[in-house]
C-alpha cells in the first residue's frame, strides 16, 4: 500500500482507495477522532476509528504527540472544514507519548514556554508553519539569483578580518587548554592562536565576496554569521544567517534596484507557495492583536501586508532629508522619542527609523547617503566629502532590514581611510589588491535573513523565527 503525504492526500482524488499515513497526534477526541500531522501541511487529516473493532489497551496508547501508522479507506469527510477523511482499518503505535510529561499539550502555549522547549516547540502549528514559511524564502532566495546569472559564493566562517570594524566578534580559540602560548608578560598569547593568527567566527562574507565579484561579476553568499553584540532585542541574534549580493559595475542606484527586485521577488513567491501557511499565521496575529488597544494594532492583515510591500515602490530618501524630517517633527511628536535627533550626523536609533517608515512614509524606505563617520570604512566617500554611498533599506514592524553600499574602489581613498581609522594596512593586504588590479565600481548589500522570515510570518520576536536561537541569555540547545 503506498504511503502517502497528508498534503498529499488532503488534494488528492483518492477516495475510496486504501492509503497509509505516518505522522503525530495533535489530538484524539471521544476515543474516536485522531486529528493526525506529519508536518507536510498545517492541516491535519481526520482518522476515524471504530473503537469496536480495536484493543482498548492499543487505543490507550493514542495520545497528543505520539506516532502513528495508519492504513484505512479514504472517504469523502462529513465533517466541516476538511474534504476527506480516513476510516481506520489498521493502526499501528510507532511512538508513544507520555500525556502526563509531554510538554506540547492540545492547548495554546505561550511562545516564551515555547522558547524553552526549542527542541518540540516545531510541533505546534505556529511554529511549523513558520518554519515552512523559512524554508520556502531560503529556496526562493537562491532562485533569485541563480536565475538572475548570479553564482553561488562560499566564504568563510573562519576569518581574520573584522569586515564590519565594530570589534563584535566571537574568538575562535584552538587553544591548548593546558599549555596555551603565553607572550613575554606570562598572558595568553592570543595572536599565536590559530596557525599563529587572531581568528573570529565571520561578522559578514562582504570582503571575501567582493574578491569574487571582481572575477565572477555576479555573487552571493547565505550562510551564517556571528555577531558578540549584547544586545537584548526582540531583532538581535548572536548567530544569524545573511544574504550578501555583490556585483561588478554596480553603483548606488543599481544596488537599490536590486535590493528592491530581490525583496519583492521572494515576497511574492511565498505569497504563491505558502497561502496555507500565511492564512494560519494572519489568523494567529488578528487572535493575537485582539486583546491590544485600537491604536496598537496593525492598519492592514499579514498578506495585505505582503502584498503592498511586493506590489508598491519603496521610497527613496537621503539621509539628510530624513534628518531634515526628524528635525521639524512637532515639539509634541519629538518628545515620543527616547534620543532626539536635532543635529545632522547623528546616528538615527530604531525608534527614528520605524517612525519614519510607520508614521511619515507608511512603506519601506531606503535610506542613502549616510555621514561617513557613522559607516563602514569600505564604503564608497561622494565628492561632499562627508557622505558616503551608503544604503540602508527600513521595514514596517522591522526597522533595518538591508544594510549596504558601494565600495570604496579608488586605492588611495581608502587607504586614507583605513589609516584615518587605525586598521592595520596589513590585515588587508589582499582587499587592497582588489584595488591595484582591474578595480572597478561595485556595490552589494547584506539582507539578515532572520528579519525577512519576521517579516514574512508577522511573528513579533527573532528568536521564534530561527531553529534553535543564539541570544545572550541562550544557547542552551
Ligand atoms: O548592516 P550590517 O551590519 O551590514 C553588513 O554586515 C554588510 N557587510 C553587508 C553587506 O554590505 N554585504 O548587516 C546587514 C543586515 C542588517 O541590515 C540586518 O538585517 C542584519 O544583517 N543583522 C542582524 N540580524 C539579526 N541579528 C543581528 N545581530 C544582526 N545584525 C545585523
Ligand atoms: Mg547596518
Amino acid at each position: 500500500m503506498k504511503s502517502y503525504s497528508i498534503k498529499e492526500l488532503l488534494s488528492s482524488n483518492l477516495s475510496l482507495q486504501e492509503v497509509t499515513v505516518k505522522g503525530w497526534v495533535k489530538t484524539f477526541r471521544s476515543n474516536r477522532f485522531i486529528a493526525l500531522n506529519d508536518g507536510s501541511t498545517i492541516n491535519n487529516i481526520q482518522c476515524v476509528v471504530n473503537f469496536e473493532n480495536f484493543d482498548e489497551a492499543l487505543l490507550k496508547k493514542v495520545s497528543t504527540g505520539a506516532a502513528l501508522e495508519i492504513s484505512g479507506t479514504l472517504v469523502e469527510s462529513q465533517g466541516r472544514g476538511q474534504s476527506v477523511e480516513i476510516q481506520v482499518n489498521k493502526l499501528e503505535v510507532l511512538g508513544v507519548s507520555d500525556p502526563d510529561t509531554y510538554p506540547i499539550q492540545p492547548k495554546k502555549h505561550s511562545l516564551e514556554f515555547l522558547r524553552e522547549k526549542a527542541h518540540l516547540r516545531v510541533r505546534t502549528n505556529t511554529f511549523a508553519a513558520v518554519m515552512r514559511v523559512r524554508s520556502v524564502l531560503s529556496f526562493a532566495v537562491h532562485r533569485y539569483f541563480q536565475n538572475n546569472g548570479f553564482y553561488n559564493v562560499h566564504t568563510p566562517i573562519i576569518t581574520g578580518s573584522d569586515a564590519e570594524g565594530a570589534g563584535e566578534m566571537f574568538r575562535v580559540s584552538t587553544l591548548n587548554q593546558k599549555k596555551p602560548p603565553l607572550n613575554e608578560a606570562g598572558e595568553i598569547d592570543f595572536k599565536q592562536d590559530f596557525f599563529g593568527k587572531e581568528t573570529n567566527l565571520t561578522v559578514s562574507g562582504q570582503l571575501e565576496a567582493e574578491t569574487y565579484a571582481m572575477a565572477l561579476g555576479k555573487v552571493y553568499t547565505f550562510g551564517p554569521t556571528f555577531r558578540a553584540e549584547n544586545s537584548n532585542t526582540s531583532r538581535h541574534l548572536a548567530e544569524f544567517w545573511m544574504i550578501e549580493p555583490e556585483v561588478a559595475f554596480n553603483d548606488l542606484d543599481a544596488n537599490m534596484d536590486l535590493a528592491e527586485d530581490f525583496i519583492k521577488d521572494v515576497i511574492n513567491y511565498i505569497l504563491e507557495n505558502c497561502a496555507e501557511d500565511l492564512k494560519f499565521l494572519e489568523q494567529r496575529l488578528l487572535d493575537e492583536e485582539k486583546s491590544k488597544p485600537q491604536a496598537e494594532r496593525s492598519d492592514m492583515d499579514l498578506i495585505e501586508k505582503l502584498k503592498f510591500v511586493s506590489e508598491n515602490n519603496f521610497k527613496r530618501v537621503s539621509y539628510t532629508e530624513a534628518i531634515d524630517i526628524l528635525k521639524s517633527c512637532t515639539p509634541n511628536k519629538k518628545k515620543k522619542f527616547k534620543y532626539i535627533i536635532d543635529e545632522w550626523g547623528a546616528d538615527l536609533q530604531s525608534e527614528h527609523e520605524r517612525f519614519l517608515v510607520e508614521k511619515h512614509f507608511k512603506c519601506p524606505v531606503i535610506l542613502f547617503d549616510y555621514p561617513a563617520k557613522i559607516k563602514a570604512f569600505y564604503m564608497r566617500l561622494n565628492d561632499d566629502g562627508k557622505t558616503v554611498r551608503a544604503m540602508d533599506i527600513l521595514f514596517p514592524g522591522i526597522g533595518e532590514i538591508v544594510g549596504g553600499s558601494q565600495r570604496e574602489e579608488r586605492l588611495d581613498v581608502l587607504l586614507d581611510k583605513i589609516k584615518e581609522l587605525g586598521i592595520d594596512e596589513e590585515e588587508l593586504w589582499w582587499y587592497l589588491d582588489l584595488r591595484k588590479f582591474g578595480t572597478a565600481v561595485h556595490s552589494g548589500f547584506g539582507l539578515g535573513f532572520e528579519r525577512l522570515v519576521l517579516f514574512a510570518t508577522g511573528m513579533g520576536n527573532i528568536r521564534d523565527v530561527i531553529p534553535f536561537p543564539r541570544t545572550p541569555q541562550n544557547a542552551e540547545f
